[in-house]
């Protein structure tokens, strides 16, 4: 068949992946187009493709996009092609600023077409990605893909979408083809990317306690893998506390604690001592043992750990 052909028949077959022929896929599947093939791009393309929709592809090297076009991508030669290709564009580049620059000769292209960024960014970025969508004639998703590429497509993969609801829910199916776990934030477009920071905040500290934990073992000549199985059960607990943590601080209540700050405050000499012993650099606790000690100073010794957050929040200007 040739592509205008499955046009016509509203993409009922898609390319075998396995042996280069077409087969039968049962049900209309919406073109789409994937702009940014890195690694998270290109595992969104190879997604769709494999799920059976026609999947035109641009990138700025092109070189990236041949294993997508084997797989039966339709490589487009400017950005404006590749938009003009579907009724809704995924767009994953770097971040915000570059995905405008990538855009600014594509005229009006986007007119009437949805576009959906899935990159990293700041609510204020998705503000400004969202007027400039809007100004073109189009509507407009903002998403966060809450994993690696790998996991990309599996029915537990997180992404978070805000934006234009009735777009999301014309959408939704086609989207879900992503990540089986696909929710739908608000219709404020800067809703995903405030989730995709507040729920991020926690990786940096997380990955550095374990490798401050790492870096004790490996001080005594044990594996670093030694540490895995009892770490995650760690994380674990840890995420089991937070509904009650996040009932304290809705409440702004912390009078009723299972961990106080006094718990913790008292924890700072066994952090020193064992960073002594295990000859590590400990300085990147340093801001966490002050809040303690400003915490304590200030009279919260005997109240929940979640009374933090009142340290965090500066006096409203
Ligand atoms: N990888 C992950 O695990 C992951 C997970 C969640 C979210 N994300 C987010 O997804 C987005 C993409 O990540 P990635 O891992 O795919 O990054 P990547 O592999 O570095 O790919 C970056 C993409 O942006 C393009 N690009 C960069 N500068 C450009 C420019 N000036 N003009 C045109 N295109 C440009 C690159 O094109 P070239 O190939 O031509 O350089 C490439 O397509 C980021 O916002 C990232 O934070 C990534």
């Amino acid at each position: 068949l040739e592509r205008d052909d499955q046009s016509k028949v509203g993409l009922k077959l898609s390319k075998n992946l396995l042996n280069g022929s077409y087969r039968r896929v049962g049900e209309e599947r919406l073109p789409v187009t994937v702009i940014g093939l890195g690694n998270m791009g290109s595992a969104l393309a190879e997604t769709f493709i494999k799920a059976g929709h026609l999947t035109t592809v641009w990138n700025r090297s092109h070189v990236k996009a041949i294993p997508l076009v084997e797989m039966g991508a339709v490589l487009a030669d400017t950005i404006k092609d590749a938009i003009s290709a579907s009724p809704l564009i995924i767009a994953c580049l770097t971040n915000y600023g570059i995905t405008l620059q990538a855009m600014e000769e594509i005229g009006d292209a986007l007119a009437g077409r949805t576009l959906v960024t899935l990159n990293s960014g700041t609510p204020d970025g998705a503000r400004k990605m969202a007027m400039w969508v809007t100004g073109h004639r189009a509507k407009f998703l903002d998403g966060a893909v809450k994993n690696v590429p790998e996991a990309v497509g599996r029915p537990d993969t997180l992404l978070y979408y805000s934006g234009d609801k009735d777009i999301f829910n014309r959408y939704e199916k086609t989207l879900k083809v992503l990540g089986g776990d696909t929710v739908y934030l608000g219709d404020e477009p800067d809703l995903a990317k405030l989730y995709e920071m507040a729920v991020g905040a926690t990786l940096l500290p997380t990955l550095l306690g374990f490798f401050h934990g790492a870096a004790i073992v490996t001080a005594r000549g044990l594996q670093a893998s030694t540490l895995v199985p009892y770490s995650i059960k760690w994380l674990e607990m840890i995420g089991s506390i937070f509904s009650e943590y996040a009932d304290e601080i809705d409440a702004g209540n912390y009078t009723n604690p299972s961990a106080s700050i006094g718990i913790f405050y008292e924890g700072i000499e066994y952090d020193h001592e064992v960073g002594e012993e295990a000859n590590i650099d400990v300085t990147w606790q340093i801001p966490m043992h002050d809040l303690l000690r400003r915490a304590v100073k200030a009279g919260h010794q005997d109240n929940s750990i979640s009374s933090l957050i009142e340290l965090l929040r500066k006096p409203k200007q």
